[in-house]
């Protein structure tokens, strides 16, 4: 009998491996920002065509490559980062597995430059489907420039397999925020079709993060910073206001290395116990560094998982320093500057032999000007402002005694009164119904709508004074997709500076202090595939910024005109999503309570 076993040819046998590595464009952005930096690049451009499937370059200024070096950085296993085995255990690089490079070759077509920075020529590679094309000697730029064009183009089920480019592009750019993140004192830029869509230059970690999410959130920021002995935190959390509903905003690093961690998320949620509503996700920024020794990256490349020595211990001192700089800050109510027992409680289990303050822990020192207070003026403010609210109610009360049923015996009126919690008693016949004024009106805001928008585009208010909102890169991408659709909703709006929207006249009914939460909303989604669908969300945003809520309703002349409105209507019980807009009094029952 003939041997039938044979040795895979080393592509086949790389295309096959590669499936681990490259899943789409942005693990091919990942592996190649790493490279860069790995190879001390101080500035970094990443060039993506068609949401990185037909073209991904990364050009960077780092140390570059011999000859040799770039025909041997696409073998597998091929790396100048580690030696040996006992490397692994401390490991400073992003990369050290020796094998992005190989597994992107093998299923795209890859143009390399390089020129190491004292050399006084460079060298140009081409490999295609993991076979090396060519190689010669090419003026190029110090630094590399990966060319990676068409990926899959040789598995074309794997290329069948990726998403349409808005998923695509929106995984390419969290991979780069990643990255971008992580390293603010390096330079990046990132362009998508020739449209920039980052620019961030070097600064502080503040200024990058608000470089990529936008100037609101900078007010937002709280610091957080913790040292003990081996383990250094910080980075910034934002206040409670900052809190989303959706998962977004969540970034933990450790070493500069971006990973997920749900149980140091709820470290995190922990810390702003009874700060958020419920099903809110507070927004972070957090970074470790500890020794590599410490935390085992070598999971799986694809994974963003890291394992930690001492998770406990790292999961008390998240939780404590966040609720303390919470406290300092004046967010939390309790003003609480000492540090959480739990956390000398977990070193003391951790470390039982250490004595009774945590033997070599350093304890922080913890230097609070209990005086200094960053927000006082902020506060001031909101106190003016209340006072005048207050001020305002009073007049309005002495000016109108007769709207008022809130507390005047004699306003008593038997059909309709305003109960506790904002609820509305009415008899409606012979039925006792009780109602909720918001959820009506709601329904009558968007029947309105409904009869409005079919006569057509929507007046237009101008403004006294044009408002400006400061986009972040993202926002501005969407603003570019959205803006041949807001004029005929009656907005008036030019980019005024590179990053600055001018508003000069917004549409009748939307008042001028709903414009920016407007805008913001309208910027949140994704992206809008068409216009159809642009509409609909603008529809639903625009009603919602219209509804009142049922605490808005306390003159009575106001709740009679609404269920006027609603009677219109025919006086459903139900809004199209189920909720109930009134509920009966069941008399019978009550009666028999007695
Ligand atoms: N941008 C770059 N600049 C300089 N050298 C690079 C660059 N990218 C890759 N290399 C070299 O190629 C080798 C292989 O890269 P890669 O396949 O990503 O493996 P790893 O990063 O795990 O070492 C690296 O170890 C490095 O020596
Ligand atoms: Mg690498």
């Amino acid at each position: 009998m003939s041997d039938i076993i044979q040795l895979l040819p080393d592509h086949v046998a790389n295309q096959i491996a590669a499936g681990e590595v490259v899943q789409r464009p942005a693990s091919i952005v990942k592996e190649l920002l790493e490279n860069a930096i790995d190879a001390d690049a101080s500035k970094i451009e990443l060039i993506i065509r068609d949401a990185g499937k037909n073209l991904i370059q990364v050009v960077d200024d780092g140390k570059g490559m011999s000859e040799t070096d770039a025909r041997l950085a696409f073998e597998r296993h091929a790396t100048s980062k580690i030696r040996g085995t006992e490397d692994i255990f401390k490991i400073s690089t992003k990369g050290f597995r020796g094998e992005a490079l190989a597994s992107i070759a093998a299923v795209s077509q890859v143009e390399l430059k390089t020129k190491q920075r004292d050399s006084a020529l460079g060298t140009n590679i081409y490999i295609e489907g993991g076979v090396f094309q060519f190689q010669d000697p090419a003026q190029t730029a110090e630094g590399s420039n990966f060319l990676v064009k068409n990926l899959f183009y040789n598995v074309p089920a794997r290329r069948k397999f990726l998403k349409n480019n808005n998923i695509e592009f929106r995984h390419v750019i969290d991979e780069f925020q990643r990255v971008a993140l992580a390293h603010e004192n390096l330079e990046f830029s990132m362009f998508h079709d020739d449209e920039p869509v980052f620019r961030l230059r070097k600064g502080s970690q503040m200024q990058r993060i608000v470089d990529i999410f936008g100037r609101k959130l900078q007010p937002q920021l709280i610091p957080i910073k913790e040292d003990i002995l081996w383990c250094r935190l910080h980075g910034f959390v934002a206040k409670p206001e900052g809190a989303k509903k959706t998962r977004g905003e969540q970034f933990l690093f450790v070493n500069g290395r971006y990973f997920k961690s749900p149980y140091f998320n709820k470290a995190v949620q922990e810390a702003f116990e009874g700060l958020l509503l419920p099903g809110y996700i507070p927004t972070f920024f957090l970074f470790l560094e500890l020794d590599p020794e410490k935390i085992d990256v070598n999971i799986h490349p694809q994974k963003t998982e890291v394992k930690f020595e001492d998770e406990h211990l790292i999961f008390a001192l998240l939780r404590s320093t966040i609720k303390r700089s919470l406290g300092i800050y004046n967010v939390a109510p309790s003003l609480d500057f000492e540090r959480d027992p739990q956390l000398d409680e977990i070193m003391q289990k951790t470390f039982p032999s250490k004595g009774n303050n945590g033997g070599s822990f350093k304890m922080p020192e913890i230097i609070v000007d209990k005086d200094y207070n960053p927000f006082l003026e902020e506060r001031e403010v909101k106190k003016v402002e209340i006072q005048n609210l207050a001020e305002m109610y009073h007049q309005n009360i002495a000016a109108e005694p007769s709207k008022i049923n809130l507390f005047e015996e004699e306003d008593f009126d038997e059909d309709l009164m305003r109960l506790p919690n904002g609820y509305w008693l009415f008899n409606k016949g012979d039925r006792t119904l009780m109602l909720d004024l918001g959820r009506m009106h709601r329904l009558v805001v968007s029947e309105n709508n409904k009869s409005t928008s079919k006569k057509g585009s929507t007046n237009s208010h101008a403004l006294l004074f044009s408002l400006e909102y400061h986009m972040n890169e993202i926002e501005k991408n969407k603003y570019r997709s959205i803006k041949k659709y807001l004029p005929e909703l009656g907005f008036e709006t030019s980019i005024a500076h590179e990053n600055v929207l001018r508003i000069d006249a917004v549409p009748e009914g939307l008042k001028e202090t709903q414009v920016m939460k407007f805008l913001e909303n309208l910027f949140e989604i994704l992206e809008y595939k068409t216009e159809e669908e642009f509409m609909q969300f603008y529809q639903n945003q625009w009603n919602k910024m219209q509804s009142k809520s049922r605490f808005d309703f306390i003159y009575k002349a106001d709740a009679e005109q609404l269920i006027k409105d609603f009677t219109a209507l025919g006086f459903p019980e139900f809004l199209p999503n189920g909720k109930r807009c009134f509920y009966e009094v069941p008399f019978n029952d009550i009666k028999n309570k007695f």
